[in-house]
């Protein structure tokens, strides 16, 4: 039997900590070096309150969401909450990408696929039915520019509207939950299904098989060390097996993630490349946002990688203040969107108060998708949406065009 499904976001934690391994638990879970900047995403939050209006005729209320607007890609979202992007979700659940796919569309929430998915852009799409769905992109290196042509290609045929591209993980950051227990999913082939499955990774890869000159016994020496690294989740012989997939999936992440750092300058080609509305994933800055703006995109989503990346960094929710303040953001027309440590209805309140016009959630429903598949992420986003709804009515208002800075009232020390 399921186990009964909590409507406490610290539940679905301590729930989903008791129902998958452990180095997956953590994959999920942890953040850069001290997860100090994920603490800082979250307890933020605490800092800003809401200023409660009361008589307020709030009976019917439209929680729709206006993106892009008086640009030709405007639209309109019912709910300003998306699921963010998220790799490897096989290592929660075997159902993975095409569970949170089903659930997204049942619930009405747009779905933002990764890169680093364990299914395939053309899967997730069918699981997703007439569901919203926006694809992520982990920026291949510029000696790859065929794969990343090919995987758009693949996503604007199978549906996908808006590409959001990750500028802050070039280089994966140092995560000691992942080097204690000696897991990284993506070394195991999980997480690959952008390469895998790509005609101009193939390519790219016999390519780089005929170049290499290592000889068979250089290359079995290779897979043999990897089986005696601890915490291998595979015994030798396995790895032995699969060494070639292995090979293959190192080979996307060097593609993907080789610590080649992209630059603003390159947006320019991916604007080429994509016919749509494009997101930058990432920026914690106003400098930034105004360098977005110089390079034509259709927004920004501030974030900090759910503190996975640099650690250290101020609370996402601090940057977006910043940001939602700044004069010349406000009158460019750029769209803000936000992640880091939502949790409940009126966390998403306050952030769409500071300027962010929709929001992506991401642990949670990783928690519900390991308690209980397709069901739990549909659970999750159900107290998502409804603590909204309410919340909203509570605090008298009507529209999220309603909600403004005058809302929130900031104090000095977070609150115990
Ligand atoms: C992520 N995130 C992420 N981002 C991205 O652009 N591509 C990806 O593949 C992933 N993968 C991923 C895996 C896991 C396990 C986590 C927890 C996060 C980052 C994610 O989209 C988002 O920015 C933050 O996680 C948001 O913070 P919360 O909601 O987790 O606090």
């Amino acid at each position: 039997r399921p186990p009964r499904l909590s409507t406490k976001p610290s539940e679905w934690e301590a729930q989903a900590r008791r129902v998958v391994p452990k180095p997956n638990f953590y994959y999920v879970f942890g953040s850069a070096s001290s997860c100090d900047t994920h603490t800082a995403n979250v307890e933020a939050f605490k800092r800003y309150r809401l200023r409660p209006h009361m008589l307020v005729n709030a009976t019917r209320r439209d929680l729709s969401a206006k993106l892009f607007e008086g640009t030709q890609y405007e639209m309109k979202l019912r709910h300003p909450i998306l699921a963010g992007p998220v790799g490897v979700q096989e290592i929660m659940h075997k159902d993975a990408e095409e569970a949170v796919a089903r659930a997204c569309e049942e619930v009405g929430v747009p779905m933002v696929l990764s890169s680093a998915a364990t299914r395939t852009i053309e899967q997730v799409a069918e699981a997703n039915g007439n569901g919203e769905r926006w694809y992520q992109l982990y920026w291949p290196r510029p000696q790859a520019e065929d794969l990343t042509a090919s995987v758009l290609r693949r996503a604007k045929a199978a549906g996908y509207k808006v590409l959001v591209v990750t500028l802050d993980t070039f280089m994966l950051a140092w995560r000691p939950h992942d080097l204690d227990g000696a897991y990284l999913p993506f070394i195991w082939g999980q997480g690959c299904q952008i390469g895998l499955s790509d005609p101009a990774f193939n390519r790219m890869y016999e390519e780089m098989q005929k170049n290499d000159t290592r000889t068979r016994m250089e290359k079995l020496r290779e897979a043999w060390d990897m089986a005696n690294r601890p915490g291998t989740p595979f015994g030798a012989l396995k790895v032995l097996r699969y060494a070639p997939l292995i090979r293959k999936a190192r080979a996307v992440m060097e593609a993907m993630n080789s610590g080649t750092f992209r630059e603003w300058e390159h947006i320019e080609v991916l604007k080429e490349l994509w016919d749509g509305p494009i997101v930058l994933k990432g920026i914690q800055t106003v400098e930034d946002a105004h360098r977005a703006i110089d390079a034509g995109v259709q927004g920004i989503l501030v974030s900090n990688h759910g503190g996975r990346q640099v650690d250290g960094a101020i609370a996402s929710l601090d940057a977006l203040a910043e940001i939602g303040a700044d004069a010349r953001v406000k009158s460019s027309g750029l769209t803000l969107l936000f992640d880091g440590g939502i949790r409940t209805g009126s966390d998403v309140m306050k952030a769409i108060a500071l300027g962010a016009k929709a929001v992506f959630v991401a642990r949670p429903y990783m928690y519900g998708l390991a308690i209980a598949g397709q069901e739990g992420v549909r659970h999750v986003f159900k107290c998502l949406l409804a603590d909204t709804d309410n919340m909203m009515a509570n605090a008298g208002k009507r529209a999220l065009t309603e909600l403004s800075r005058e809302d929130l009232r900031v104090l000095q020390v977070p609150a115990k």
